[in-house]
């Protein structure tokens, strides 16, 4: 099975607003470190694994797809993945395997390739192809594969020729749980031993996974790092449950801890002490967070009231991982245990499981090195904990998030800087100097009312700002926290689209604890022909926005009342109708009162019948009332129209008007007669309803010889 990478999309653009305290309980993905290591030992084992609460990222998507090409057999029902392989069934795939923006991806499956005949191919999206992969390169050549990649540092692609491989004793000189995972997983199909040695312990969750799937492996703390041993042995089938991922959990740890008056718990998360560093960073600077280990958690409940992300904690009675590897099966069995991934099949869960408490309060400044928190995925999240404490946070030894998604260095700096804090980056260290919230110059007493005198004028805190996340998730959501944790005012968080490889569910979440957060609203309007529909329709996708086609409802009431044989003309009947119509404008289906009409509306007899609808101020009144109801309910998007700009939507973002020569309109609706055209473009500008007019601010383009790409650019120029 393949997902067909539909990655979600999400807004390229998104505005939060500060001046809400956030409250409740929610659940974060599954873990994305354990899902893609559950996935590539699923397709090791012999037989059918089973996996719940898979991270719903496109990273984990990324990597599904790639076992499938591999030769296991995936499927997804939305709850359970299963995924049925074996040595026997693995093979070189037939094209290149695409990473998309997943270095975790790309490192894992390398090792995994090298055991294989055959080349595999590992591509990657433009960011990804500009980060190294000679860490991971140079084991597995030594180990006897041949690994090849741009440059000296191996930069994607990366073209992995697999061979007959021997054991290796590798000691990475920077630590990665990535570079360990590669060398493990080819050591699987190696002869003789092969043997990990990190001198600081990464996430051990390929150790946890491999233990459960009976490898012979081996695991031995050493003060403060680690060494593995694994040799070639058959894998068994796993049955795990992910439990929630610490790093997305993070960014609503450190909102509860910096927007006032705000207390937030995260329910499931892992909790093992290669993840939770963080949370030691975060108590040591004063924040007020609590762990229950063990705590119970149905399998599959959502975030309370179904904005969840679906990852269940619940385990059953499944073995534990032996071997040393510190997976705690047992941990956090709760209610759900016995809904397991398949009725009567106990699943593990992979390492400790906790829910997370954490309350706003005063934060102070800290030194954080670089090994309390392995991988530095928690470094944006605690930035902005930083930036909020009385103080300067000093981050030692932060060389390493110059080769995450974005120079990540960098953008925590940048993020800082725009919201109001001091950042400044000495060699590898970043300093960040806290404004202290409301707790700061202001003192208690400033936050008796946390917000300040409602104008803002009282408030101490973060500023809220414009922000550019370049793409990089991380970045996206923790500069989501800082506008939650910002004064009275909006910020604008450009590249945000980006979050859909990790957290597709990050916006619906944030408004799920109290969050205001909207996208642009964009309103195009103009006459038939104009090239509306195709222009919104480019606007939506490129802004990763939703888009309303209110034309579609004047049709689809003009369909109802044709079908039911009401003369169009006849004002109270077709007002009635369009007030107690059910209308789901789509996409993909229009349907009125469950009747799909997407075809049906685009007929002569609709086309001859919609003016008349269209100038019924009563259909209007109905038809506007949910046409702002949808974008309360998208938080935004992109809506077409007549009346969008002058009526609908008054204070939308940006209006365009589109308009294109007569005889070349009437060419774009061949379907319909010329006369016709022309006769409903008078009955719209003429009538006194909501006539169709330009909107004194709106940007007029007239589309006549233009490309829609030309088009679609100079909107996207305007909202810059
Ligand atoms: O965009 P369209 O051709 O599908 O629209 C069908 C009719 O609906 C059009 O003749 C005018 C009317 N309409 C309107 O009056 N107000 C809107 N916001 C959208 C469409």
């Amino acid at each position: 099975m393949s997902s067909g990478h539909d990655r979600p999309v999400l807004p390229e653009t998104v505005l939060v607003a500060g001046g809400a305290p956030l409250g409740g309980e929610l659940r974060v993905p599954g873990d994305k470190s354990i899902s893609h290591r559950a996935l590539i030992v699923g397709a090791l084992g012999e037989g059918t694994s089973l996996v719940r609460g898979l991270s719903d990222g496109d990273d984990v998507r990324r990597t599904l797809d790639a076992v499938a090409a591999l030769g296991a057999e995936v499927h997804d029902d939305g709850e359970v993945v299963t995924v049925t392989g074996g040595r026997s069934f693995l093979h070189a795939p037939l094209g290149p395997v695409d990473c998309g923006n997943s270095g975790t991806s790309m490192r894992l499956l390398a090792g995994l390739a090298a055991g294989f005949a055959g080349v595999t191919v590992l591509v990657g999206d433009a960011s990804l192809s500009a980060r190294p992969m000679d860490r991971v390169a140079a084991p597995l050549r030594a180990m006897g594969a041949k690994v090849t990649g741009n440059g000296l540092r191996c930069l994607p692609p990366l073209t992995v020729n697999g061979a007959s491989l021997e054991g290796i004793t590798w000691a990475p000189e920077v630590a990665s749980a990535q570079v360990k995972s590669a060398v493990l997983l080819a050591g699987l199909f190696a002869a003789g031993e092969t043997s990990v040695r990190e001198q600081l312990r990464t996430r051990p969750h390929t150790e946890e996974l491999l233990a459960l799937a009976d490898a012979d492996i081996e695991v031995a703390d050493e003060g403060a790092g680690r060494t593995v041993r694994v040799r070639s042995s058959p894998l068994r089938p796993i049955h795990v449950v992910v439990p929630g991922d610490p790093s997305q959990a993070a960014f609503w740890i450190v909102a509860a801890c910096v927007v006032p008056k705000s207390a937030l718990r995260v329910r499931g998360v892992y909790a093992g002490e290669t993840r939770t560093g963080f949370l030691s960073v975060l108590r040591r600077m004063g924040a007020r967070v609590r762990l229950d280990e063990g705590a119970p958690g149905p399998a599959g409940e959502g975030a309370g009231d179904g904005a969840g992300a679906g990852a269940g904690t619940g385990v059953g009675d499944g073995d534990g991982a032996g071997a040393g590897a510190r997976a705690r099966a047992g941990a956090g069995a709760g209610a759900g245990a016995g809904a397991g991934a398949r009725r009567g099949t106990a699943c593990s869960s992979v390492g400790a499981v906790a829910d997370v408490t954490a309350q706003w309060g005063p934060l102070s400044a800290t030194v954080i090195d670089a090994s309390e928190i392995p991988s530095l995925d928690e470094v944006p999240a605690l930035a902005v904990a930083a930036a909020c404490a009385v103080g300067t946070t000093r981050f030692v030894g932060m060389g390493e998030l110059r080769v995450k998604e974005s120079d990540r260095l960098r953008a925590v700096a940048r993020l800082v800087d725009a919201a109001g804090a001091r950042a400044r980056i000495e060699g590898d260290d970043l300093l960040v100097e806290g404004v202290g919230g409301a707790w700061g110059a202001g003192g208690l007493a400033g936050a008796g009312d946390a917000w300040g005198a409602g104008d803002g004028g009282g408030w101490k805190g973060l500023r809220h700002f414009r922000f550019d996340s370049e793409g990089d998730h991380r970045m996206a959501m923790a500069a989501a926290v800082a506008a939650l944790a910002a004064g009275p005012g909006e910020s604008r968080i450009d590249g945000f689209g980006g979050v859909a490889t990790s957290y597709p569910a990050f916006l619906a979440h944030l408004r799920h604890v109290g969050g205001h957060a909207r996208v642009q609203l964009i309103a195009i309007d103009g006459p038939a022909g104009s090239g509306k529909s195709t222009v919104s329709r480019a606007v939506a996708e490129r802004l990763g926005l939703e888009r309303l086609d209110t034309g579609a409802m004047y049709r689809a009431v003009a369909w109802a009342a044709l079908d039911r044989g009401i003369d169009p003309q006849d004002a109270p009947s077709v007002a009635e109708l369009a007030h107690e119509a059910l209308i789901d404008p789509g996409p993909p289906d229009v349907v009125i009162d469950g009747a799909v009409v997407t075809g049906a509306i685009r007929t002569a007899e609709v086309n001859r019948a919609v003016s008349a609808v269209a100038a019924n101020p009563s259909v209007r009144a109905a038809l506007v009332e949910r046409q702002r109801a949808w974008a309360a309910a998208h938080g935004g998007g992109v809506v077409e129209g007549r009346d969008i700009g002058t009526v609908v939507f008054p204070d939308a973002d940006l209006k365009v008007f589109l308009t294109a020569a007569a005889d070349e309109r009437a060419r774009r609706r061949r379907d319909e007669p010329s006369d016709g055209v022309a006769r409903r473009d008078e009955l719209d500008s003429t009538r006194a309803a909501s006539p169709l007019v330009q909107a004194e601010d709106a940007r007029l383009i007239d589309t006549t010889c233009r490309s829609v790409e030309e088009v679609v650019d100079e909107i996207l120029s305007w909202l810059r």
